[in-house]
């Protein structure tokens, strides 16, 4: 075992500025054990957190994110895609009002650019299938029109997004996902010291 390896190993500071380099290292260290490490856990503990309230539709959050990835992993996405389709609605509980911007900030480090717009631009872009019913712009999605992603994310909602919210539809289970987000959240994060 290393030193820093022990248990209740403490930095001495008690203000950044005043750390020195062991400091930093072993906050990293500890930081890597128990949140890099656990990334994978955490995702799927963000898709628990989706069961249970079915909020009027027939499917609960949890089945339509495992349906709308089942969708995507069948239709032959690639992984990062299938990943996004997983995990794009799990800002719903601590973000009802802008959940997209929430779930591409988290996977925004780890994701291609592509994938994290899916999943930003989500929201607008499902609006396209029953916006009207609310009185608004169903073609709000258009002040993209000249993005790279537009159509990725028309497709993403009309073939795997807009369409899982079905009871009967075969929805493979998490485990089947999880080498995937394995694969996707031990990626080294991008960004890091950007903002
Ligand atoms: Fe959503
Ligand atoms: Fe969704």
């Amino acid at each position: 075992m290393t030193e820093i390896d022990q248990p209740n190993r403490m930095v001495g500071f008690t203000r950044m500025d005043e750390s020195t380099k062991e400091d930093i290292a072993l906050i990293f260290t500890e930081s890597k054990k128990f949140l890099n490490d656990r990334l994978v856990d955490t995702m799927i503990d963000l898709l628990d957190s989706l069961e249970g309230p079915t909020l009027g539709y027939q499917v609960d959050r949890y089945e339509h994110s495992l349906q709308t990835a089942s969708r995507a992993y069948r239709e032959g996405a690639r992984t990062d895609l299938v990943v996004a389709a997983l995990l794009h609605d799990v800002g719903d509980a601590m973000a009802p009002a802008n959940h997209a911007e929430l779930a591409a900030s988290i996977v925004r480090p780890y994701l291609d650019a592509e994938s994290t717009w899916v999943v930003q631009h989500h929201g607008i872009f499902q609006g396209y299938h029953y916006w009207d019913r609310l009185g608004l712009d169903t073609n709000a999605r258009e002040k993209f029109r000249g993005s790279p992603y537009f159509d990725t994310c028309a497709h993403f909602c009309a073939e795997w997004d807009q369409v899982s919210f079905d009871p009967a539809y075969p929805t493979l289970p998490i485990d089947h996902f999880v080498p995937m987000l394995r694969e996707v959240f031990t990626r080294p994060a991008s960004g890091f010291g950007a903002d």
